[in-house]
Parts: structure tokens; sequence; C-alpha cells
């Protein structure tokens, strides 16, 4: 294994241990996680693996496979920068469960793909430590651990989506997870019976503002919710009664999140009828309203979405956070080079970076390796 090769060569022995965590795409329920809301991720076949080796004192010694250059040592978790902060955050978060630590890191999550690098990085580390420590935390915990490291060492303001896909997904299935309970069920997700898959298109664009504009997105929620005088948006089970209280943008965040609820339940409730094809619908309406109502799409995300309907999908939508990154089409196994030739087409057409393309199954979530 290539990880523990590494961390032989930079630090002299064998890891302790070696976790890998996966990245995610979300099949729908986008911007509803930080509004207590509900989600249906799937992990990836892309990840990230960790090799760990816990060590006496507080120094933290980091290989990255993916950084030039050998390990950064780091005397004081406050000194971490750039990717190294996912990693120590999580080793913050612990507080003094944990001490230091030498760890090596590969990953092959295609990058700016908007696919959930840092989680799958926060979820492999935090797991490897939590089995060297004997700590006996469970995935979901797990999840919560690695989305403080994320909220409150790196300082983006995300919600429980991304950890909890990467800690608890199972191959074949997608997770139903409800972010206020926290309850989760795994969804059988058998694209290939029906002759469908699932294609990734990343646009290869990530748009510098992203971080601002979900800071924003999220603030205009939580202000909506207490005008409406609800703990959180998912409380609102009168929309009409709700977007009449209302005005300008938060009016705009409440009707996505409140139909993006909907559309998870529905699209359940068609995959267990086995009527997989028909999502394809939702997913273009929960395009839409991300475009529409929640504006955090992009040109290059609507153009994406557009072309591949016109190309034979019977649906596709933008995945994550928005302003770039990557969306999902859901797509005839025979219809998949008329799809990517006419995504390809439209953004040449446009003068649009070419994009990549991806196919996505469903993958298992965080598992040790060695
Ligand atoms: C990012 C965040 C998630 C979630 C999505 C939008 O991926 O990390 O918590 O909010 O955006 O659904």
């Amino acid at each position: 294994m290539r990880v523990a090769e590494a961390f032989r060569a930079a630090f002299g022995a064998d890891p302790r241990t070696v976790w890998r965590a996966p990245g995610r795409v979300n099949l729908i329920g986008e911007h509803t996680d930080y509004n207590d809301g509900f989600v249906l991720p799937f992990a990836v076949p892309w990840g990230v693996s960790a090799a760990v080796t816990p060590r006496a004192d507080q120094t933290i010694r980091l290989l990255s496979l993916q950084s030039s250059g050998g390990p950064v040592e780091l005397p004081a978790r406050e000194e971490a920068t750039g990717w190294a902060r996912y990693a120590v955050g999580v080793l913050a978060m612990l507080g003094d469960r944990v001490a230091g630590a030498d760890i090596a890191i590969d990953g092959d999550v295609p990058q700016g793909a908007g696919l959930s690098s840092s989680a799958a990085l926060e979820v492999a580390v935090a797991s490897a430590l939590n089995d060297v420590h004997g700590l006996g935390l469970t995935p979901m915990e797990i999840a919560l651990l690695s989305q403080r490291a994320e909220n409150d060492f790196v300082g983006m303001p995300c919600g429980i989506m991304d950890q909890a896909a990467s800690a608890l997904c199972q191959e074949g299935h997608a997770l139903f997870l409800d972010c206020r309970s926290l309850g989760s069920r795994n969804i059988p997700l058998d694209l290939a019976a029906e002759g469908l898959s699932i294609l990734i298109i990343d646009t290869q664009v990530h748009h510098e503002h992203a971080g601002g504009e979900y800071a924003k997105r999220r603030a205009e929620c939580e202000s909506a919710a207490r005008k409406l005088g609800v703990p959180s948006l998912r409380d609102v089970t009168d929309l009409a009664a709700a977007l009449d209280r209302l005005q300008g943008a938060e009016r705009k965040r409440v009707m996505h999140v409140v139909t993006e609820n909907h559309r998870v339940e529905a699209l359940i409730g068609l995959l267990r009828a086995g009527k997989v094809t028909e999502i394809g619908a939702l997913l273009n309406a929960s395009h839409l309203s991300l475009r529409d109502q929640y504006e955090v799409s992009s040109p290059e995300l609507d153009v994406a979405v557009e072309a591949a309907f016109r190309g034979g999908a019977r649906g596709a939508r933008m995945t994550g956070g928005g302003f770039g990154g990557s969306a999902i089409a859901l797509v005839p196994d025979a219809r998949l080079d008329d799809v990517r030739a006419s995504v390809t087409a439209a953004y040449a057409e446009r003068g649009f970076q070419a994009p990549r393309f991806l196919s996505a199954t469903a993958a298992k979530g965080a598992h040790r390796l060695a």
C-alpha cells in the first residue's frame, strides 16, 4: 500500500493503522443540512487514506503524497496551515484525549470537483485516531468531530452532510440522513439494474467567493427562521403562510429549503417503489430551485445541466455547495456518449474550459485498510 510505504520511508517504522474515507456526491437535498433538513448523498470511489502512529509528545508530523517536499513538522496544533488544518483540526477537537501523531496522507479525490476531499481527509484521520487510541467513537460521532474540526478549526461553517456521508455510507447505497435527529438509513441505489448511470460533470471551475456566499446563505436561513418563529427552516409546515411573511432573498431561500426537503422525501419514495428512472424530474427541479431561489449555481453548472438533459439525461443538477464544482446527471447507459458529447460541445461553444467526466458508483464509507 502506497501510503504505508511512504509512511515507513518518512518516519522509519510501519504505521499503527491505516484508514480510508471517501468523498461524496449528493443525489438530492442541497443546502438543507444546516437547516435541520434531509440529505441523500452517496460515497464516491475516490477518497483519502491516512496512515497514523500516535506520539507521546505534542509534535505532529504530516506527510502528503500530493504535496512535494518531505513531512511538515508542527510543534503545536496552532501552527497548521493549508491542507494540514483539516488533519490537525481533528487532533485539536480531540483535545487532551490524544497527544501528537505521525500521519501520512494519500488522496485521489479529484481536486476542486466539489466532491468533499476535505471531509474525506478529516474522517480518515479521525477514524484512524479513534482506532489507535481506542476511543470507541461511533461513525456518527466521528462525522460530528470532523465537522467541528472544519467549523471551529478551519473556519468553514459547513453542515454535517459531507462528513456523515464519508463516515456512514455503504456500498451500493445512498445515505438518507435526517440532519436534526441524525438518524440515518442506507437506501439501496441499484442504478445499473435499470441501465442507468450517474455521470459526474466536473466543471473544473471553483469560484473564489464560494466560502463567503455559503456563510451568507446560512445566515439568511437563520434570520428567516427567527422571523418565522421556528427553530429552523425544517419546521416550516405552511410554506404559503411563511412566504407571505418574508421578502427578497430570505423569501427565496425559504422557498428552496422547504421544497428541497419535500424533494428528498419524494425521491426516496420513488426509489422504494423501484421507479428509478423517474427521479430525473426531481433532479431537474432541484437544480432550478438552486439556480433561481437559492442562487448558488454558476453559468458552467447551468450549461452542464441543460446540455446533459438535451443529450439524453433523465435529469441533472448541480451537487454540493455550488459556485462551481460538479453537476450530476442521471443517464441511460446507452446515452452516455451522447450526453458527454452534448456537454463538451456546449462548453466549447461558450468558450468554457473543457469539463471532466467521471462515473459515480456508490462506494463504501470509512473503513480500515491495515
Ligand atoms: C457543502 C457543505 C455541506 C452542505 C452542502 C450543500 O458541501 O459542506 O455541509 O451544506 O455544501 O448542500
